[in-house]
Protein backbone atom coordinates (compact mmCIF):
# COMPACT_ATOMS: atom_id res chain seq x y z
CA UNK A 1 0.00 0.00 0.00
CA UNK A 2 1.52 3.60 -1.05
CA UNK A 3 2.24 5.56 1.84
CA UNK A 4 -0.08 8.59 3.14
CA UNK A 5 3.20 11.16 1.68
CA UNK A 6 3.54 8.90 -1.75
CA UNK A 7 -0.03 9.53 -2.56
CA UNK A 8 -0.56 13.42 -1.32
CA UNK A 9 2.88 13.80 -3.64
CA UNK A 10 0.43 12.04 -6.52
CA UNK A 11 -2.38 14.22 -5.83
CA UNK A 12 -0.21 17.24 -5.47
CA UNK A 13 1.72 16.65 -9.23
CA UNK A 14 -1.44 15.73 -10.42
CA UNK A 15 -2.78 18.74 -9.66
CA UNK A 16 -0.33 20.61 -10.53
CA UNK A 17 -0.54 18.67 -14.32
CA UNK A 18 -3.92 19.94 -14.41
CA UNK A 19 -3.07 23.38 -13.88
CA UNK A 20 -0.96 23.50 -16.38
CA UNK A 21 -3.04 21.94 -18.97
CA UNK A 22 -5.63 24.81 -17.89
CA UNK A 23 -3.48 27.16 -18.70
CA UNK A 24 -1.88 25.97 -21.76
CA UNK A 25 -5.28 25.81 -23.14
CA UNK A 26 -5.84 29.33 -22.42
CA UNK A 27 -4.99 32.30 -25.02
CA UNK A 28 -1.74 33.77 -23.42
CA UNK A 29 -2.30 34.39 -20.37
CA UNK A 30 0.94 35.98 -18.60
CA UNK A 31 2.29 35.38 -15.46
CA UNK A 32 1.18 38.24 -13.88
CA UNK A 33 -2.23 38.00 -14.45
CA UNK A 34 -2.44 34.39 -13.32
CA UNK A 35 -0.83 35.69 -10.06
CA UNK A 36 -3.32 38.74 -10.06
CA UNK A 37 -5.90 36.54 -10.66
CA UNK A 38 -4.88 33.70 -8.51
CA UNK A 39 -8.15 33.14 -7.38
CA UNK A 40 -8.93 31.28 -10.55
CA UNK A 41 -6.40 28.86 -9.91
CA UNK A 42 -5.93 28.45 -6.13
CA UNK A 43 -7.98 25.55 -4.06
CA UNK A 44 -10.08 26.76 -1.50
CA UNK A 45 -7.91 24.29 0.78
CA UNK A 46 -5.22 26.93 -0.33
CA UNK A 47 -7.01 29.86 0.31
CA UNK A 48 -8.17 28.69 3.85
CA UNK A 49 -4.87 28.12 5.05
CA UNK A 50 -3.96 31.49 3.87
CA UNK A 51 -7.14 33.09 6.02
CA UNK A 52 -6.25 31.15 8.92
CA UNK A 53 -2.86 32.53 8.89
CA UNK A 54 -4.43 36.06 8.32
CA UNK A 55 -5.82 35.13 11.70
CA UNK A 56 -3.00 34.15 13.36
CA UNK A 57 -1.36 36.97 12.07
CA UNK A 58 -3.37 39.20 13.52
CA UNK A 59 -3.21 38.10 17.22
CA UNK A 60 0.75 38.85 17.19
CA UNK A 61 0.56 41.96 14.49
CA UNK A 62 1.17 44.16 17.93
CA UNK A 63 3.49 41.77 20.03
CA UNK A 64 7.32 42.62 19.47
CA UNK A 65 9.04 39.90 17.77
CA UNK A 66 10.06 38.02 15.07
CA UNK A 67 8.23 35.27 13.41
CA UNK A 68 9.72 31.87 13.37
CA UNK A 69 8.56 29.30 10.59
CA UNK A 70 9.65 26.10 11.15
CA UNK A 71 9.63 23.69 8.28
CA UNK A 72 9.52 26.17 5.33
CA UNK A 73 9.61 23.33 2.34
CA UNK A 74 8.51 25.56 -0.74
CA UNK A 75 7.78 28.26 1.10
CA UNK A 76 4.44 29.01 1.14
CA UNK A 77 4.47 29.62 5.05
CA UNK A 78 7.12 32.52 5.11
CA UNK A 79 5.72 34.61 2.47
CA UNK A 80 2.39 34.67 3.83
CA UNK A 81 3.83 36.04 6.80
CA UNK A 82 6.49 37.98 4.99
CA UNK A 83 3.95 39.31 2.76
CA UNK A 84 1.57 40.16 5.21
CA UNK A 85 4.17 41.87 7.90
CA UNK A 86 5.18 44.28 4.47
CA UNK A 87 1.35 44.42 3.54
CA UNK A 88 0.04 45.25 7.21
CA UNK A 89 2.84 46.74 8.88
CA UNK A 90 5.38 48.20 6.07
CA UNK A 91 7.59 50.14 8.82
CA UNK A 92 8.38 46.90 11.28
CA UNK A 93 11.81 46.61 9.51
CA UNK A 94 12.62 44.99 13.11
CA UNK A 95 10.08 41.95 12.52
CA UNK A 96 11.75 39.28 11.03
CA UNK A 97 10.66 36.17 9.38
CA UNK A 98 13.63 33.15 9.88
CA UNK A 99 12.48 30.02 8.11
CA UNK A 100 14.13 26.83 8.93
CA UNK A 101 14.52 23.72 6.94
CA UNK A 102 17.14 21.38 5.61
CA UNK A 103 15.54 22.17 2.18
CA UNK A 104 16.75 18.46 1.54
CA UNK A 105 13.49 16.67 3.52
CA UNK A 106 13.73 15.38 6.60
CA UNK A 107 17.11 14.46 8.22
CA UNK A 108 16.47 12.22 10.72
CA UNK A 109 12.96 10.56 12.03
CA UNK A 110 11.88 9.03 15.23
CA UNK A 111 10.11 5.54 15.46
CA UNK A 112 6.90 7.83 16.55
CA UNK A 113 7.11 9.88 13.46
CA UNK A 114 6.20 7.07 11.00
CA UNK A 115 8.11 9.02 8.27
CA UNK A 116 11.11 8.41 6.59
CA UNK A 117 14.65 10.30 5.87
CA UNK A 118 14.62 12.52 2.74
CA UNK A 119 10.79 12.51 2.82
CA UNK A 120 9.52 16.17 1.61
CA UNK A 121 12.41 16.56 -0.60
CA UNK A 122 11.76 17.63 -4.29
CA UNK A 123 13.69 17.26 -7.42
CA UNK A 124 14.42 20.96 -7.60
CA UNK A 125 17.05 23.17 -5.70
CA UNK A 126 13.84 24.81 -3.68
CA UNK A 127 16.77 26.59 -1.30
CA UNK A 128 17.88 28.47 -4.86
CA UNK A 129 14.61 29.16 -6.30
CA UNK A 130 13.87 30.85 -2.66
CA UNK A 131 16.44 32.96 -2.37
CA UNK A 132 15.28 34.38 -5.75
CA UNK A 133 11.95 34.97 -4.53
CA UNK A 134 13.47 37.05 -2.02
CA UNK A 135 15.10 38.88 -4.23
CA UNK A 136 11.78 39.94 -5.96
CA UNK A 137 9.83 40.12 -3.03
CA UNK A 138 12.37 42.48 -1.79
CA UNK A 139 11.96 44.64 -5.02
CA UNK A 140 8.48 45.77 -4.05
CA UNK A 141 8.75 46.78 -0.55
CA UNK A 142 9.31 49.72 1.78
CA UNK A 143 12.89 49.29 3.69
CA UNK A 144 14.56 46.75 1.56
CA UNK A 145 17.95 47.82 2.31
CA UNK A 146 17.09 45.77 5.65
CA UNK A 147 16.47 42.08 5.44
CA UNK A 148 13.42 40.96 5.58
CA UNK A 149 13.15 36.87 5.18
CA UNK A 150 16.11 34.92 6.63
CA UNK A 151 16.79 31.05 5.46
CA UNK A 152 18.35 29.08 8.48
CA UNK A 153 19.53 25.70 6.08
CA UNK A 154 20.61 22.51 8.04
CA UNK A 155 19.28 20.51 10.38
CA UNK A 156 17.26 22.61 12.70
CA UNK A 157 18.73 20.31 15.59
CA UNK A 158 21.84 21.76 15.69
CA UNK A 159 20.72 25.35 13.54
CA UNK A 160 18.34 26.58 15.99
CA UNK A 161 20.31 26.27 19.12
CA UNK A 162 23.49 28.04 17.05
CA UNK A 163 21.12 30.79 15.82
CA UNK A 164 19.64 31.42 19.31
CA UNK A 165 22.85 31.41 21.22
CA UNK A 166 24.02 33.88 18.34
CA UNK A 167 21.47 36.07 17.89
CA UNK A 168 21.12 37.45 21.81
CA UNK A 169 18.84 39.92 20.71
CA UNK A 170 15.97 37.73 19.29
CA UNK A 171 12.32 37.79 20.56
CA UNK A 172 9.65 35.50 18.87
CA UNK A 173 5.95 36.99 18.22
CA UNK A 174 5.33 33.75 16.09
CA UNK A 175 6.57 30.49 17.00
CA UNK A 176 4.93 28.11 13.56
CA UNK A 177 5.55 24.80 14.33
CA UNK A 178 5.93 22.93 10.69
CA UNK A 179 8.35 20.06 10.92
CA UNK A 180 5.85 17.75 11.11
CA UNK A 181 8.05 15.39 13.82
CA UNK A 182 9.39 14.99 16.83
CA UNK A 183 12.65 16.30 17.75
CA UNK A 184 13.26 19.43 15.95
CA UNK A 185 9.50 20.52 17.00
CA UNK A 186 10.90 19.92 20.49
CA UNK A 187 14.23 21.76 19.54
CA UNK A 188 12.31 24.22 18.33
CA UNK A 189 10.13 24.70 21.73
CA UNK A 190 12.98 24.33 23.96
CA UNK A 191 14.90 26.94 22.23
CA UNK A 192 12.26 29.20 21.34
CA UNK A 193 9.86 29.53 24.33
CA UNK A 194 11.94 31.62 26.48
CA UNK A 195 11.93 34.20 23.71
CA UNK A 196 8.76 34.66 23.63
CA UNK A 197 6.49 37.17 25.76
CA UNK A 198 3.26 36.81 27.13
CA UNK A 199 0.77 37.85 23.92
CA UNK A 200 2.65 35.68 21.62
CA UNK A 201 1.30 33.03 19.85
CA UNK A 202 2.71 29.00 19.06
CA UNK A 203 1.13 27.73 16.01
CA UNK A 204 0.88 24.07 15.58
CA UNK A 205 0.16 22.61 11.63
CA UNK A 206 -0.29 18.74 12.63
CA UNK A 207 -1.06 18.21 16.15
CA UNK A 208 -3.99 15.67 17.22
CA UNK A 209 -3.01 14.17 13.87
CA UNK A 210 -2.08 10.57 14.12
CA UNK A 211 -0.07 10.67 10.82
CA UNK A 212 2.41 12.77 12.61
CA UNK A 213 1.90 12.07 16.67
CA UNK A 214 5.47 13.32 17.09
CA UNK A 215 4.61 17.42 16.70
CA UNK A 216 1.85 16.12 20.06
CA UNK A 217 4.02 14.57 21.81
CA UNK A 218 6.79 17.01 21.72
CA UNK A 219 3.55 19.79 22.58
CA UNK A 220 2.42 17.35 25.69
CA UNK A 221 6.39 17.37 26.85
CA UNK A 222 6.90 20.89 26.85
CA UNK A 223 3.77 22.71 28.18
CA UNK A 224 1.32 22.15 30.11
CA UNK A 225 -2.35 21.78 28.06
CA UNK A 226 -4.58 22.43 31.26
CA UNK A 227 -2.69 25.76 31.41
CA UNK A 228 -3.23 26.93 27.93
CA UNK A 229 -6.07 26.84 25.49
CA UNK A 230 -5.66 25.30 22.18
CA UNK A 231 -7.81 26.83 19.66
CA UNK A 232 -8.68 25.74 16.05
CA UNK A 233 -10.35 27.55 12.93
CA UNK A 234 -13.67 25.59 11.79
CA UNK A 235 -12.60 26.68 8.12
CA UNK A 236 -9.46 25.09 8.49
CA UNK A 237 -8.66 21.47 9.53
CA UNK A 238 -4.72 21.45 10.70
CA UNK A 239 -3.65 24.36 12.16
CA UNK A 240 -4.30 25.54 15.93
CA UNK A 241 -2.74 28.04 18.17
CA UNK A 242 -1.71 28.61 21.90
CA UNK A 243 -1.78 32.44 22.86
CA UNK A 244 0.80 32.22 25.95
C1 LIG B 1 5.38 20.12 6.10
S1 LIG B 1 6.89 20.75 5.50
C2 LIG B 1 6.75 22.48 5.85
C3 LIG B 1 5.66 23.18 5.07
C4 LIG B 1 5.69 24.67 5.16
N1 LIG B 1 5.62 25.15 6.52
C5 LIG B 1 4.55 25.28 4.36
O1 LIG B 1 3.68 25.95 4.93
O2 LIG B 1 4.51 25.10 3.15
C6 LIG B 1 8.03 20.13 6.67
C7 LIG B 1 9.44 20.60 6.45
O3 LIG B 1 10.18 20.38 7.64
C8 LIG B 1 11.53 20.14 7.28
N2 LIG B 1 12.22 19.47 8.39
C9 LIG B 1 11.81 18.39 9.09
N3 LIG B 1 12.73 18.05 10.01
C10 LIG B 1 13.74 18.97 9.92
C11 LIG B 1 14.95 19.19 10.63
N4 LIG B 1 15.36 18.38 11.63
N5 LIG B 1 15.71 20.24 10.28
C12 LIG B 1 15.33 21.09 9.30
N6 LIG B 1 14.19 20.92 8.58
C13 LIG B 1 13.40 19.88 8.89
C14 LIG B 1 11.43 19.30 6.01
O4 LIG B 1 12.61 19.42 5.24
C15 LIG B 1 10.18 19.88 5.32
O5 LIG B 1 10.53 20.79 4.31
Amino acid sequence: MKSYNELKAEMESIQQQMLELRKSELPSVSKAADFKNFTKYTRRQTIARFLAQVEIFKLVQNVKGSIVECGVHEGGGVFAWANLSVTLEPYMYQRKIIGFDTFHGFPETDEIDRASVGDFSVDYDIYSELKNCIIEFDSNRFLNHIEKIELVKGDANVTIPKYVEKNQHLLVSLLYLDFDLYKPTKTALEHFLPRMPRGSVIAFDEVNNPQWAGETMALLETLHLKDSELKSFSFEPNISYIKL
